[in-house]
Protein backbone atom coordinates (compact mmCIF):
# COMPACT_ATOMS: atom_id res chain seq x y z
CA UNK A 1 0.00 0.00 0.00
CA UNK A 2 1.82 3.43 -0.92
CA UNK A 3 1.04 6.28 0.69
CA UNK A 4 2.09 9.72 -0.84
CA UNK A 5 4.04 11.97 1.78
CA UNK A 6 4.46 15.33 -0.13
CA UNK A 7 1.99 16.01 -2.15
CA UNK A 8 0.19 19.74 -2.88
CA UNK A 9 -3.22 18.54 -3.10
CA UNK A 10 -5.28 21.28 -1.09
CA UNK A 11 -7.00 24.03 -3.16
CA UNK A 12 -6.38 27.89 -2.95
CA UNK A 13 -3.38 27.47 -0.07
CA UNK A 14 0.02 27.78 -1.81
CA UNK A 15 0.95 27.23 -5.36
CA UNK A 16 -0.55 23.49 -5.86
CA UNK A 17 -4.26 22.80 -6.74
CA UNK A 18 -5.95 25.98 -7.58
CA UNK A 19 -9.47 24.82 -7.17
CA UNK A 20 -11.71 22.08 -5.87
CA UNK A 21 -12.02 20.45 -9.42
CA UNK A 22 -8.37 20.62 -9.55
CA UNK A 23 -8.16 18.41 -6.17
CA UNK A 24 -10.76 16.29 -7.13
CA UNK A 25 -9.04 15.26 -10.15
CA UNK A 26 -5.55 15.14 -8.58
CA UNK A 27 -7.61 12.61 -5.38
CA UNK A 28 -8.66 10.50 -8.68
CA UNK A 29 -4.93 10.68 -10.32
CA UNK A 30 -3.42 9.25 -6.84
CA UNK A 31 -6.03 6.38 -6.25
CA UNK A 32 -5.11 5.80 -10.10
CA UNK A 33 -1.21 5.49 -8.72
CA UNK A 34 -2.22 2.60 -6.28
CA UNK A 35 -1.60 5.49 -3.57
CA UNK A 36 -3.91 4.99 -0.72
CA UNK A 37 -2.58 7.78 1.99
CA UNK A 38 -1.69 11.59 1.02
CA UNK A 39 -0.28 13.74 3.04
CA UNK A 40 -1.30 17.19 2.36
CA UNK A 41 1.71 19.42 2.63
CA UNK A 42 0.87 22.72 1.73
CA UNK A 43 3.59 25.54 2.09
CA UNK A 44 4.20 27.17 5.41
CA UNK A 45 6.47 30.08 5.49
CA UNK A 46 7.02 30.69 9.21
CA UNK A 47 8.57 34.31 9.28
CA UNK A 48 6.99 35.34 6.49
CA UNK A 49 3.23 34.48 6.75
CA UNK A 50 1.12 32.49 8.87
CA UNK A 51 0.02 29.12 7.85
CA UNK A 52 -3.06 29.55 6.75
CA UNK A 53 -5.39 27.09 9.21
CA UNK A 54 -8.45 28.18 8.44
CA UNK A 55 -8.76 27.65 4.55
CA UNK A 56 -6.37 24.66 4.41
CA UNK A 57 -8.92 22.95 7.38
CA UNK A 58 -12.26 23.46 5.33
CA UNK A 59 -10.90 22.73 1.91
CA UNK A 60 -9.39 19.39 3.15
CA UNK A 61 -12.72 18.52 5.34
CA UNK A 62 -13.99 19.15 1.88
CA UNK A 63 -11.62 16.90 -0.01
CA UNK A 64 -12.40 14.01 2.69
CA UNK A 65 -15.96 14.59 2.11
CA UNK A 66 -15.85 13.90 -1.33
CA UNK A 67 -13.73 10.56 -0.38
CA UNK A 68 -16.48 9.29 1.58
CA UNK A 69 -19.18 10.30 -0.76
CA UNK A 70 -17.30 8.47 -3.70
CA UNK A 71 -16.05 5.94 -1.22
CA UNK A 72 -12.48 6.01 -2.74
CA UNK A 73 -9.87 3.39 -0.99
CA UNK A 74 -8.04 6.49 0.24
CA UNK A 75 -7.63 8.62 3.49
CA UNK A 76 -5.83 12.32 4.04
CA UNK A 77 -3.39 13.37 6.32
CA UNK A 78 -2.46 16.47 7.99
CA UNK A 79 0.66 18.41 7.24
CA UNK A 80 2.61 20.84 5.55
CA UNK A 81 5.99 21.48 3.66
CA UNK A 82 8.25 23.92 5.83
CA UNK A 83 10.58 26.47 4.17
CA UNK A 84 13.29 26.43 6.91
CA UNK A 85 13.40 29.68 8.87
CA UNK A 86 14.78 30.64 12.16
CA UNK A 87 12.19 29.44 15.11
CA UNK A 88 10.58 27.52 13.04
CA UNK A 89 11.31 24.07 14.74
CA UNK A 90 9.83 25.59 17.90
CA UNK A 91 6.62 26.90 16.01
CA UNK A 92 5.99 23.00 14.94
CA UNK A 93 6.56 21.83 18.62
CA UNK A 94 3.94 24.18 19.65
CA UNK A 95 1.58 23.26 16.64
CA UNK A 96 1.60 26.56 14.93
CA UNK A 97 2.23 24.99 11.88
CA UNK A 98 1.27 21.44 11.32
CA UNK A 99 3.96 18.51 11.82
CA UNK A 100 2.77 15.21 9.15
CA UNK A 101 -0.20 13.30 10.37
CA UNK A 102 -0.07 15.41 13.70
CA UNK A 103 3.12 13.14 14.85
CA UNK A 104 6.89 13.87 14.99
CA UNK A 105 8.24 14.54 11.69
CA UNK A 106 8.18 17.24 9.65
CA UNK A 107 8.94 17.53 6.23
CA UNK A 108 11.47 20.73 5.53
CA UNK A 109 13.17 21.84 2.87
CA UNK A 110 15.19 24.92 1.55
CA UNK A 111 16.83 27.30 -1.00
CA UNK A 112 18.43 24.89 -3.17
CA UNK A 113 21.24 27.59 -2.57
CA UNK A 114 21.00 26.98 0.92
CA UNK A 115 24.20 26.04 2.64
CA UNK A 116 25.43 23.25 4.28
CA UNK A 117 25.94 24.71 7.58
CA UNK A 118 22.41 26.11 7.06
CA UNK A 119 20.78 22.50 6.87
CA UNK A 120 23.10 21.37 9.88
CA UNK A 121 21.48 23.88 12.08
CA UNK A 122 17.66 22.98 10.82
CA UNK A 123 18.38 19.15 11.90
CA UNK A 124 19.92 19.95 15.15
CA UNK A 125 16.88 22.59 16.02
CA UNK A 126 14.28 20.34 15.08
CA UNK A 127 15.81 17.46 17.43
CA UNK A 128 16.02 19.60 19.92
CA UNK A 129 12.81 20.32 19.75
CA UNK A 130 11.66 16.54 19.64
CA UNK A 131 10.79 16.19 16.06
CA UNK A 132 12.28 14.41 13.47
CA UNK A 133 13.30 16.06 10.42
CA UNK A 134 12.04 14.78 6.33
CA UNK A 135 14.66 16.88 4.13
CA UNK A 136 12.07 17.27 1.11
CA UNK A 137 13.62 16.68 -2.09
CA UNK A 138 17.20 16.34 -1.31
CA UNK A 139 18.60 16.16 -4.34
CA UNK A 140 17.91 19.78 -4.82
CA UNK A 141 20.39 21.30 -2.63
CA UNK A 142 23.53 22.34 -4.32
CA UNK A 143 25.49 22.05 -1.16
CA UNK A 144 24.82 18.47 -1.12
CA UNK A 145 25.54 17.93 -4.93
CA UNK A 146 29.12 19.39 -4.45
CA UNK A 147 29.37 16.38 -1.28
CA UNK A 148 28.11 13.68 -1.47
CA UNK A 149 29.65 13.08 2.15
CA UNK A 150 27.52 15.89 3.38
CA UNK A 151 24.10 13.57 2.53
CA UNK A 152 26.10 10.37 4.38
CA UNK A 153 26.13 12.81 7.31
CA UNK A 154 22.72 13.70 6.90
CA UNK A 155 21.15 10.16 6.74
CA UNK A 156 23.30 8.66 9.48
CA UNK A 157 24.88 11.25 12.05
CA UNK A 158 21.73 13.74 12.00
CA UNK A 159 19.15 10.37 11.40
CA UNK A 160 17.22 12.93 9.24
CA UNK A 161 15.39 11.13 6.78
CA UNK A 162 15.60 11.79 2.86
CA UNK A 163 12.89 12.13 0.58
CA UNK A 164 13.55 12.18 -3.25
CA UNK A 165 11.07 13.42 -5.44
CA UNK A 166 9.13 10.62 -7.76
CA UNK A 167 10.08 12.46 -10.87
CA UNK A 168 13.85 12.56 -9.82
CA UNK A 169 13.69 8.65 -9.19
CA UNK A 170 11.75 8.69 -12.94
CA UNK A 171 15.11 10.62 -14.23
CA UNK A 172 17.60 8.66 -12.46
CA UNK A 173 16.80 5.68 -15.00
CA UNK A 174 18.98 4.51 -17.65
CA UNK A 175 22.90 4.70 -18.10
CA UNK A 176 22.20 8.67 -19.26
CA UNK A 177 19.74 8.85 -16.31
CA UNK A 178 20.60 11.44 -13.02
CA UNK A 179 24.22 10.41 -12.00
CA UNK A 180 24.12 11.90 -8.51
CA UNK A 181 20.32 10.50 -7.97
CA UNK A 182 21.25 7.38 -9.04
CA UNK A 183 24.14 7.04 -6.37
CA UNK A 184 22.08 8.44 -3.50
CA UNK A 185 19.67 5.93 -4.28
CA UNK A 186 21.87 2.93 -4.64
CA UNK A 187 24.12 3.30 -1.52
CA UNK A 188 20.20 3.66 0.27
CA UNK A 189 20.66 7.20 1.00
CA UNK A 190 17.49 8.11 0.04
CA UNK A 191 14.48 6.43 2.77
CA UNK A 192 11.19 8.10 1.24
CA UNK A 193 10.31 8.76 -2.10
CA UNK A 194 7.33 10.93 -2.82
CA UNK A 195 5.32 12.55 -5.69
CA UNK A 196 5.70 16.53 -4.58
CA UNK A 197 2.07 16.85 -6.66
CA UNK A 198 1.02 20.37 -7.45
CA UNK A 199 -1.28 20.01 -10.69
CA UNK A 200 -2.74 17.44 -12.85
CA UNK A 201 -0.13 18.43 -15.61
CA UNK A 202 3.63 18.97 -15.31
CA UNK A 203 3.68 17.94 -11.41
CA UNK A 204 0.77 15.37 -11.57
CA UNK A 205 1.03 12.70 -8.85
CA UNK A 206 3.47 10.06 -10.80
CA UNK A 207 4.24 7.65 -7.84
CA UNK A 208 3.69 4.73 -9.76
CA UNK A 209 5.78 4.57 -12.83
CA UNK A 210 8.43 6.10 -9.90
CA UNK A 211 7.52 2.24 -8.18
CA UNK A 212 7.79 0.45 -11.37
CA UNK A 213 11.84 2.14 -12.22
CA UNK A 214 12.36 1.57 -8.34
CA UNK A 215 11.34 -2.03 -8.46
CA UNK A 216 13.36 -2.25 -11.98
CA UNK A 217 16.75 -0.49 -10.82
CA UNK A 218 17.09 -0.65 -7.10
CA UNK A 219 14.49 -4.07 -6.52
CA UNK A 220 11.58 -4.66 -4.74
CA UNK A 221 12.56 -4.62 -1.28
CA UNK A 222 14.24 -0.94 -1.92
CA UNK A 223 10.64 -0.06 -3.67
CA UNK A 224 8.46 -0.78 -0.84
CA UNK A 225 10.69 0.74 1.65
CA UNK A 226 10.72 4.25 -0.14
CA UNK A 227 6.84 3.91 -0.99
CA UNK A 228 5.38 2.01 1.47
CA UNK A 229 7.12 1.37 4.81
CA UNK A 230 9.09 4.40 5.83
CA UNK A 231 5.94 6.25 4.33
CA UNK A 232 3.50 4.86 6.77
CA UNK A 233 6.02 4.74 9.90
CA UNK A 234 5.94 8.76 9.28
CA UNK A 235 2.36 8.50 8.98
CA UNK A 236 1.41 6.37 12.12
CA UNK A 237 5.13 7.19 14.45
FE1 LIG B 1 6.54 20.46 -2.22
Amino acid sequence: MIADIHHHIVYGVDDGSRDLETSIGMLKKAVENGVKGICCTSHAMPGHKPFPWKDYMAHLEELGAYIQKENLPLTLFTGCEILYAEKAAEMARRGEIPTLARGSHVLVEFLPITDWVQIQKAAREFANAGLRMVCAHVERYQCLHEDMDRLYALHDDYDVICQMNASTVIRSHGLFGDKWARKALKAGLIDVAASDAHDLSARACNIAECRRILEKDYGAETARELTEDMPYHILFD
